[in-house]
C-alpha cells in the first residue's frame, strides 16, 4: 500500500431539507454572492427559488450568471468570472449538476487572478488562492461535491481536460435527494454509470490498496441494487439518497487512498466524445467501458476477474466486461456508438481526435493501435449472451 494524506476540507450535509441551512452558512463569507447555475431546471423544479429564499434571509447581494451548458466551457467561466470581479464578489454560490460545480471551481480561481480559466486549467497560471465556493448540488453523479477536480472544454483548441488543485474543494456542498427528483430518468441512469466508473478508474489504476478495493466493489453493489429500483419511480427518496451517497463515495477519495494513482483512460476517451459530439458524460463511458475492458482482458486478466467474481459473482475476464455491459444496458444508457448516435464514418475523425489530445491512462498506457481497437470495439455490433 502507498503512503497517503487522508484530508478533505469540504463540510458534507446531506438529507431532507439540509438547505434550510444554506443560508446562514453562506453568510459567514460575506455579503456579495455570484450565483451560478444552468440552462433552467432549478427555476423549473423551484429549487432556485428555495435558494433565493434562504439568501434572503441573510439580505446578501446576489449577482447571477446562468446558461452553464452540460459539458461546460471556458468562455462561461471567464465571463462569469467578469461578474464576480467586477462586482467584488465574496463567495460564489453554485447550484446544479457536475458542469455547473465545474465551472464554478474554475470561476472562484479565475476571479482573484489577472489569467483566464484555460491558461489556469493548463498549468500555465497557478492561482494562489480562491474565492470560497459553496455548492447546492441537484444530480447525483460527478463526486465534484466533494473533491477538488473540475472538467472543461476548449472549443477553440478541441479539448475537454481534468485539472485538480485543492483550493477548489467546495467549503460546503448540500445535498437534498429530494432535490434530484426531477432529474430525467436518462440522465439518473448517465449518474450511476458515472459513479460506478469513477469507482473502476481507481479499481483499476496503480498501486495496492485491498480495502480501496473493497470499497470499490461496495459502492458498485449498491449501484447495482438500488440503480434499477431508483430507475423505475424516479421519486423514490430513499433509492435517490442511496445513489446520491454513492456518488459521493465513489470520488471523494475514498477509492483512491494507498494507490498511487488512478488510471481515468476510459474519461479520457470519453470526453473526446463529448467534445466532438456533446455526448453526455455517462452515456460516453457506458459505450467505452466495455471496449476499454475488451483492450485490456489479456494484460489484466486476473484484476478484472477478481472484479467479476466481487460484484457480479462471475468467474472470468470475458463474464465480467459481458456482466457490466448488460448491467449498463439494462440501465437504458448505451453500450455502443450507435446508442450515441454517431455513424460509423465518424470513425476515422474520433480516431485522429483521440490520437491528436494524447488520450491515454495513467497506469495503462494506451498506444495509437489501441485508440484503433477501442473504436472498432465501440462501433462493433453488440454481443448478446
Ligand atoms: O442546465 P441545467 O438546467 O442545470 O440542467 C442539467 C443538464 O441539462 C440537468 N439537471 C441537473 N440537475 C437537475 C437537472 N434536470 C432536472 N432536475 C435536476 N435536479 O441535467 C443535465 C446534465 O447536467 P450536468 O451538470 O452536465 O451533469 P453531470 O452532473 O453529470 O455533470 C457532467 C460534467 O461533469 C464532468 C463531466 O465531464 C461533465 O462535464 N465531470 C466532473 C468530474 C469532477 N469534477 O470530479 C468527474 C466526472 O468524471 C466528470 O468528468
Ligand atoms: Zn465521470
Amino acid at each position: 500500500m502507498e503512503n497517503f494524506t487522508m484530508h478533505n476540507p469540504t463540510s458534507l450535509h446531506f438529507g431532507r431539507n439540509v438547505t434550510d441551512d444554506l443560508g446562514k452558512t453562506i453568510a459567514q463569507y460575506g455579503k456579495k454572492i455570484l450565483l451560478v447555475y444552468g440552462k433552467g431546471s432549478i427555476k423549473k423544479n423551484g429549487i432556485y427559488d428555495q435558494v433565493m429564499e434562504q439568501l434572503k434571509q441573510i439580505g446578501v447581494e446576489v449577482f447571477e450568471y446562468s446558461g452553464i451548458k452540460p459539458n461546460p466551457i471556458t468562455e462561461d467561466v471567464d465571463a462569469a468570472a467578469e461578474i464576480g470581479k467586477k462586482h467584488n464578489v465574496d463567495v460564489v454560490l453554485a447550484v446544479g449538476g457536475g458542469s455547473v460545480i465545474d465551472s464554478a471551481k474554475i470561476i472562484a480561481l479565475t476571479i482573484p487572478c489577472e489569467h483566464s480559466a484555460w491558461r489556469i486549467m493548463i498549468n500555465l497560471a497557478k492561482p494562489e488562492k480562491a474565492i470560497p465556493l459553496v455548492s447546492v448540488l441537484t444530480l447525483a453523479a460527478t463526486g465534484t461535491e466533494m473533491n477538488p477536480f473540475a472538467v472543461l472544454q476548449n472549443v477553440q483548441t478541441h479539448k475537454k481536460i481534468g485539472y485538480g488543485n485543492p483550493l477548489i474543494y467546495p467549503k460546503h456542498s448540500f445535498l437534498d435527494p429530494a432535490f434530484t427528483f426531477s432529474v430525467s430518468r436518462e440522465y439518473t441512469a448517465y449518474g450511476i454509470v458515472d459513479l460506478i466508473a469513477h469507482a473502476l478508474e481507481n479499481y483499476f489504476g496503480k498501486g495496492d490498496a485491498s480495502l480501496s478495493d473493497r470499497f470499490v466493489f461496495a459502492i458498485v453493489r449498491e449501484a447495482m441494487d438500488y440503480g434499477p429500483a431508483l430507475l423505475d419511480d424516479l421519486q423514490d427518496y430513499d433509492l435517490r439518497a442511496r445513489i446520491m451517497y454513492a456518488a459521493t463515495s465513489a470520488l471523494n477519495g475514498l477509492t483512491a487512498y494507498g494507490r498511487v494513482s488512478g488510471d481515468w483512460g476510459v474519461h479520457d476517451l470519453g470526453h473526446i466524445l463529448s467534445l466532438l459530439f456533446d455526448s453526455p458524460h455517462g452515456a460516453t463511458l457506458s459505450v467505452v467501458y466495455p471496449a476499454w475492458l475488451k483492450l485490456m482482458k489479456d494484460r489484466t486478466p486476473e484484476r478484472i476477474s477478481e472484479l467479476g467474481k466481487a460484484v457480479f459473482n462471475v468467474n472470468g475476464a470475458d463474464r465480467t466486461i459481458l456482466a457490466l455491459e448488460g448491467f449498463f444496458k439494462s440501465l437504458g444508457s448505451p453500450v455502443r456508438m450507435e446508442g450515441l448516435g454517431i455513424p460509423q464514418n465518424k470513425k476515422k475523425e474520433i480516431i485522429d481526435m483521440m490520437v491528436q489530445n494524447k488520450v491515454n491512462g495513467a497506469h495503462h498506457k494506451i498506444e495509437k493501435e489501441d485508440i484503433e481497437t477501442v473504436v472498432g470495439l465501440m462501433f462493433a455490433k453488440a454481443q448478446t449472451e
